[in-house]
């Protein structure tokens, strides 16, 4: 509903916008008119516009009584305080001093007996009266005003949110004056009223200019303000206790801040959080980060940043427990790289975050990452510095942990990792169809993964029910069965989707289309069926079952932090752009959440922006126990939540993993604009640093 209501009355300022600019124009006019007959047609039309004008401002104050009474309170805080008091002032201006002026001008202009009546200065002054004008003028000005709010909302509320109102009220006082001016011009005994269109005009463009200077100095100033400095501590960032106790921390570039309330706890630094130091590794990898041209199955070549000389990168396969080794070596790719297992809450040094748990690893480099597999599912790795990059190019692949039970030597196991190639849409670097004989009575396990920035992967199942056996690496109770049903997978999100080979072929199609996906057959022969919408979505907040959790919604939570999501138009490191907030700020100014080893926390997530966001939390899975008010059906851990547009999530998760954890959104395009924030646990530290002056640039 939320996006629908955010459109329509948006959609409907940017229609006011143009309907009033005229309206203001129009009315400024009447008093040019040469004759009494002109000004009383014209009078008429304008009470048209006055009609149409409070149809508008009425139908955009009807879509917020609208977003009140069906929407939470933060969904439309910014609407019914800023938005509909301005719309209000507009209307009753209208109805107060426009229409009853028009009405009067009309009364004065009405030809008696097909006489027309002569101009006189009473005619002029209600023509030229700023109380007729203004109002239709102020309502364009307003609706300009509503819109950059639209796009910018003053949620939560900062000082400088102010600015546009402040503006608003300068240039109505200046027109309101200028009116005057030509209201006391008409008055004066014996003036005559000359139409000057071009004095005017130029009246207006001196007006204009003078705006758009003022705003090319605000502009300019702003974007030098956003400047990121050369050298950044990852542990800056503006504390947040979520309403528990202060907590010791090393302040990073905020020193100064206030004492903690607590004793001082024992420091430790990110670098000696690591994995196991010693043992001999049950599996060992290398992946040698290199450049590449690559071919995908249609011929298509691609530029690519590789691991291995291949995308994706090679599966890595594991079993759980095992300790397992990974070698970096950075062979050529310039921008550098790190590897950081998406998904798998490895401890903090081994979490491959350039700038906060490491150095960008460049030429000639290598790292060695050490970690003990401790979960069974679907995951996957990429370089986390330059990521958006990086991944697109791509530095990543699947990463697979078996059970130590083992798995059914029978069955099926195929995974489909999708990635967009220049604008080509692909199953790693099929950008066709993966076609594969199964022999009916088969178990089949698909992983899906998406890598794709900024695309909600639309798989479909055709041909058997099948079942969502894992979210995110974590196994689900109690699965139903479905069938003809969408999964829509966020970015960095993967589901495992489970089914028994029937005897004739199945497609998984990728994308809504015949020409991608995976067709499994009995005999390896079969026709790729038509793609079709499925009924429904799959929901993940209504699937499953209940299984034990070690806490749930009504545990007793150390901490509660929300995260409200939403856009802005606004100036990051130097440049405008639509950037994407954190409880209204962007890194480094994003909230730190501060907790405390073996915490119980809560987290409620809102998204009130107008687009989606996977959030992304390393090191920790969260249980989701609400969506949108509702209690969860199942037990769903998420590491990479799909928060669409006026979602409002409840999740938790226990604060069992020291360090300092990356929160972000995996669109990662987002995160390189600023939605990126960190969890800090008291009393870690860490000597690295990222920005310009430094290899260090983790999104
Ligand atoms: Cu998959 Cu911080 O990333
Ligand atoms: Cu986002």
């Amino acid at each position: 509903m939320y996006p629908i209501l955010f459109g329509s009355e948006l959609g409907l300022i940017v229609l006011l916008i143009f309907l009033s600019w005229i309206a203001g124009s129009k009315a400024s006019n009447i008093l040019y008119k040469p004759s009494a007959e002109a000004v009383y047609r014209k009078a008429r039309k304008q009470l048209n516009w006055a009609g149409w004008l409070t149809l508008f401002l009425v139908a955009i104050l009807g879509v917020i009584g609208y977003m009140i009474v069906s929407l939470d309170f933060i969904f439309w805080e910014d609407r019914a305080f800023v938005h509909a008091p301005l719309l209000i002032l507009n209307l009753l201006a209208i109805f107060a001093f426009s229409i009853p002026k028009l009405i009067q001008l009309r009364k004065l202009t009405t030809p008696k007996d097909n006489v027309p009546k002569e101009l006189t200065t009473e005619i002029y002054a209600i023509a030229a009266h700023p109380k007729m004008v203004i109002p239709f003028q102020a309502t364009a000005l307003s609706a300009v005003t509503i819109f950059y709010y639209g796009m910018s909302s003053p949620v939560p509320f900062k000082w400088d949110d102010v600015l546009p109102l402040v503006m608003l009220a300068i240039v109505t006082v200046a027109l309101w004056y200028r009116q005057s001016f030509r209201y006391q011009a008409v008055i004066k005994p014996g003036a005559v009223v000359r139409n000057r269109p071009w004095i005017r005009f130029s009246g207006s463009l001196t007006m204009f200019l003078v705006v758009t200077a003022a705003l090319a100095l605000i502009f300019y100033t702003s974007m030098e303000r956003s400047k990121l400095p050369g050298q950044l501590s990852m542990m800056s960032g503006t504390p947040d206790y979520g309403g528990g106790i202060e907590l010791a921390h090393d302040h990073g570039q905020h020193a100064g801040h206030a004492q903690p309330a607590s004793a001082p706890a024992k420091t430790v630094s990110v670098t000696d959080l690591t994995g196991p130091k010693s043992g001999i590794p049950d599996r060992k990898f290398t992946l040698t980060a290199e450049k590449k041209t690559v071919q995908l199955a249609s011929g298509k070549s691609v530029d690519a940043w590789t691991f291995n000389g291949q995308i994706p990168g090679p599966e890595l396969r594991m079993n759980e427990g095992e300790l397992i080794e990974v070698t970096l070596i950075n062979k050529d790719v310039e921008a550098g790289a790190t590897i950081h297992w998406h998904g798998l809450d490895v401890p903090n040094a081994e979490d491959g975050v350039a700038g906060v748990t490491q150095d960008s690893v460049m030429p000639g480099g290598t790292h060695t990452y050490r970690f003990i597999a401790g979960q069974v599912g679907t995951f996957w790795y990429h370089s986390h510095q330059v990521s958006e990059e990086a991944v697109q190019k791509g530095l990543f692949g699947p990463l697979i942990v078996e059970p130590k039970s083992g798995v059914d030597p029978k069955q099926t196991d195929i995974t489909v990792i999708t990635h967009i190639w220049n604008g080509a849409f692909a199953n790693g670097s099929n950008d066709g169809i993966d076609k594969r004989t199964v022999q009916p009575g088969t178990p089949v396990k698909l992983r899906l993964i998406n890598t794709d920035d900024w695309v909600r992967e639309k798989f479909q199942l055709i041909g058997t029910p099948f079942k969502v056996t894992a979210i995110d690496g974590t196994s689900l109770t109690g699965p139903g069965k479905l069938e003809n049903t969408d999964l829509v997978l966020t970015t960095g999100g993967r589901y495992d989707v489970e089914f028994t080979m029937p005897d004739h072929p199945v497609y998984l199609s990728i994308n809504g289309t015949s020409k991608l996906g995976v067709f499994l057959s009995p005999d390896g022969n079969g026709e790729i069926p038509k793609v079709t919408p499925g009924t429904s979505t799959f929901n993940p907040s209504e699937y499953g079952s209940i299984a034990p959790t070690p806490f749930n919604a009504s545990s007793k939570f150390d901490r509660e932090f929300t995260m409200v999501l939403d856009n802005r138009l606004g100036f990051y490191n130097g440049q405008f752009d639509q950037v994407y907030t954190i409880n209204g700020e962007l890194f480094p100014n994003t909230p730190m959440f501060m907790v405390r080893e073996n915490e119980l926390i809560k987290t409620t997530i809102i998204n009130r922006s107008m687009v989606d966001h996977p959030m992304h939390l390393h090191g920790h899975h969260m249980l989701v126990l609400s969506h949108n008010g509702k209690p969860v059906q199942g037990t769903w851990w998420s590491d990479t939540l799909d928060v669409v547009q006026g979602d409002v999530y409840e999740v938790a998760f226990k604060a069992d993993n020291p360090g300092m954890w990356m929160d972000h959104c995996h669109n990662l395009q987002h995160a390189g604009v600023g939605m990126s924030m960190h969890l800090m646990y008291e009393g870690v530290t860490s000597t690295f640093s990222v920005g310009e002056d430094t290899n260090n640039h983790p999104e």
